[in-house]
């Protein structure tokens, strides 16, 4: 596979008990496609509900010695992972790019991301704290320890196929648990080159396994059903993330979801409006549109729209669509052709409503680049889009704004929370009142005030409502992969 320096890390099939899996089905196997030109990049084998359950089983033999060692010592192997992922960032960012399309300076980043996930767990871990609590009796004596649950399994998806994986593993690994993912089908060679790098940084047999496979359906009812499972982690659609709970519900095991978004950016009138475009184009045209914490509805107080439309299609003027390899590129391609018709649909119904397109970038196509693909959607701006609109109800996913007019902050904050989304939501205001009201008034997970990157793996990510539940970073992030145990001491003289 072309620009990658050290082909080791390029890995075609799952990784299970520190081994990878040699399938007496060798012919089962599926493309991994390149959504920049459509080629195939390589063939994956295509593991079944078996693997996953022998994925399990590894993970099982190995908790116990995984979560006898020291926080201090599950540091070590976690910094010595991150420290080979280090080194092979420009490698690893190419592979991101080249099966996900995300330009090259953002797949860097995401590694960085992911790594920062590495270093911010093998250090809480080593903070697991418990209590002690005033007894009833003088002969007693209560205290309160924390334990890993046992073996978490996950499913990881195809927009942040590095962070989004790290960012449960590090958890997962640093609390004592025992780890099994499934990375989305659409993007396995960045989780299966983790693998490769935790086998070198010698993570023991069987606490880190990867199970790539494209019968998502069946990998997954093992991932959540089975009985040496205690802890399950899914991040993807809301749609998807209601029936693993479901699913997980069965054994009653512990959950955490990072579900859909439809995320409010809302600029008041006594905004910078410079800043606020600033923060909307990169929050927007990161990874395409095609985060959970994108801007989904961009509402602008009606008597500063006039402006800020204008301001804001001179931005994008400067915008460019094409591969992820050129330096030049801001906008990426989506992931699929499928990912670009529903975009597409939405823009068109948004139209027939009503809608008007104030903007549209050009593809840039070059034939010299072989961006021969219908996996590109240009920026777009949408002028007069309304609440009741498919586009305002529907996570686009996709590099489109949908500019909404509103008059005063009541009417707002009811529009802003009239839906079942809760992850990210955003605002500018330079008034110390209206900022104090609003960030209490959002019913999001996370506010971003005049600012709009949240990612940080010391913060608490996740949402309320239908965006899930459950925290990932900060401290809060360790607290899905651990129970709480009451020990209560009594006849004590
Ligand atoms: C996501 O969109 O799912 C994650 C984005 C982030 O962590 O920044």
């Amino acid at each position: 596979m072309h620009n990658i320096k050290q082909q080791d890390l390029i890995k075609t099939s799952s990784f299970i008990n520190g081994s990878w899996l040699k399938s007496q089905h060798s012919s089962i196997a599926f493309d991994v496609v390149n959504p920049a030109n459509l080629l195939c990049l390589t063939k994956v084998h295509d593991a079944q509900a078996t693997d996953a359950e022998n994925a399990i089983e590894a993970a099982s033999r190995s908790f116990p010695t995984w979560t006898k060692l020291t926080a201090y010592q599950r540091a070590d192997h976690l910094v010595a992972w991150a420290k080979l992922i280090s080194q092979h960032e420009d490698d690893l960012a190419r592979l991101l790019t080249l099966e996900q399309g995300k330009p090259l300076s953002e797949a860097l980043a995401e590694i960085r991301y992911g790594i920062s996930y590495l270093h911010w767990f093998s250090e809480e871990g080593k903070r697991i704290y418990g209590d002690t609590i005033p007894a009833l009796s003088p002969q007693q004596r209560i205290l309160v320890t924390k334990q890993a649950v046992g073996v978490a399994t996950a499913i990881t998806p195809w927009n942040f196929p590095n962070a989004m994986l790290l960012r449960k593993a590090a958890a997962a690994l640093a609390a004592g648990c025992t780890f099994v993912v499934k990375p989305a089908s659409e993007t396995p060679l960045s989780a299966l080159a983790l693998a490769y790098l935790a086998e070198q940084a010698d993570l023991p047999q069987g606490s880190f396994n990867v199970v790539v496979g494209t019968d998502a359906k069946a990998i997954g009812e093992v991932l959540t059903k089975h009985p040496k499972v205690n802890k399950f982690s899914f991040t993807g659609s809301t749609e998807t993330g209601k029936k693993l709970i479901a699913q997980c519900a069965e054994g009653v095991k512990k959950v955490s979801m990072e579900l859909g978004g439809n995320a409010p950016f809302i600029v008041f009138d006594s905004a910078d409006i410079d800043q606020a475009i600033t923060g909307l184009i990169s929050n927007k045209f990161r990874n395409a549109g095609q985060t959970c914490v994108c801007a989904n509805r961009i509402y602008v107080q009606q008597n500063i729209l006039d402006t800020f439309t204008k301001k804001l299609t001179q931005s994008l003027t400067t915008l460019k669509t094409g591969n992820g390899f050129d330096q030049t590129t801001n906008i990426s391609p989506l992931i699929s052709s499928k990912a670009v018709d529903k975009v597409r649909h939405l823009v068109n119904n948004a139209q027939q409503q009503g809608a008007t397109i104030e903007f549209q970038g050009d593809l840039h196509f070059d034939n010299k680049t072989g961006n021969k693909s219908d996996c590109f959607y240009p920026a777009t701006l949408l002028s007069g889009v309304s609440q009741q609109m498919e586009i305002a109800k529907t996570e686009i996913f996709g590099p489109v704004i949908s500019l909404i007019s509103f008059n005063n902050e009541d009417e707002l904050i009811e529009q802003a929370n009239a839906t079942d989304a809760g992850l990210a939501a955003y605002f500018y205001s330079q008034n110390i009142n209206q900022i104090w009201r609003v960030s209490e008034a959002l019913q999001y997970g996370m506010v971003g005030i005049n600012e709009s990157a949240l990612s940080n793996a010391a913060a608490p990510f996740g949402g309320v409502k239908g965006s899930g539940n459950g925290r990932e970073g900060s401290h809060y992030g360790l607290d899905d992969y651990l129970e709480i145990k009451y020990l209560c001491f009594g006849g004590i003289d």
